[in-house]
């Protein structure tokens, strides 16, 4: 995938949905590039990875990049409650499947947001998980989870073909308002 590919996944879940972001799990940065290149100037994404060294990698991208967006890393662990402020937006990209029980966090994320916020989460369309990718969620799966866990308006975005565990998709959830 490359940054459009990124871009064109989560576009109809950022677009208008305010300016202050967070990616959680957000690693080198690739799905946070595609939020800074949504949400423009006068965005700001609180970027938030266990790995220090993927962070700070992500910083050169995004200064060199999209230096008008304002990003604040954090070192920490998204099971955790994070220090941030209420969120328009939470992006999840491939990081919500090193969860057994997805509950725990889902609580946390719908904390984070306010009211009618929005959570793009992107993940491979698969139920059985393997070494690298321990437990997936297949979309109809994802639907369920996050009506069960207090979002709405669950729907699907978009699709990419992925070699590994066939496909890729992108869906969009709200906090009620
Ligand atoms: C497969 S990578 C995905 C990175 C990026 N979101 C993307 O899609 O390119 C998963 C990332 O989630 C991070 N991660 C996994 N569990 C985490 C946790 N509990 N707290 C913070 N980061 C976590 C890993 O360190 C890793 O950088």
């Amino acid at each position: 995938m490359n940054h459009s590919d990124h871009v064109r996944l989560i576009r109809d879940g950022v677009s208008g949905g305010g300016s202050v972001w967070a990616d959680l799990g957000s690693g080198e940065g690739a799905f946070t590039l595609a939020l800074a290149d949504l949400l423009g100037s006068g965005g700001h994404i609180y970027s938030v990875d266990t790995d220090a060294r993927a962070l700070r990698e992500q910083r050169q991208a995004l200064q060199a990049r999209f230096p008008a967006v304002t990003l604040e890393q954090r070192t920490a662990d998204f099971t955790q409650p994070l220090d941030l402020p209420p969120l328009d937006g939470v992006v999840m990209a491939n990081s919500l499947h090193f969860q057994r029980h997805k509950e725990l966090v889902l609580r946390l994320v719908r904390a984070m947001l306010k009211p009618g916020g929005r959570l793009v989460l992107v993940e491979y369309n698969a139920d059985r998980g393997n070494w690298w990718v321990p437990y997936p969620m297949s979309y109809p799966t994802w639907e369920a989870l996050a009506g069960t866990n207090g979002f709405v308006e669950t729907r699907l975005l978009a699709t990419q073909p992925s070699r590994f565990l066939r496909e890729i998709y992108s869906a969009l959830s709200y906090t009620p308002s």
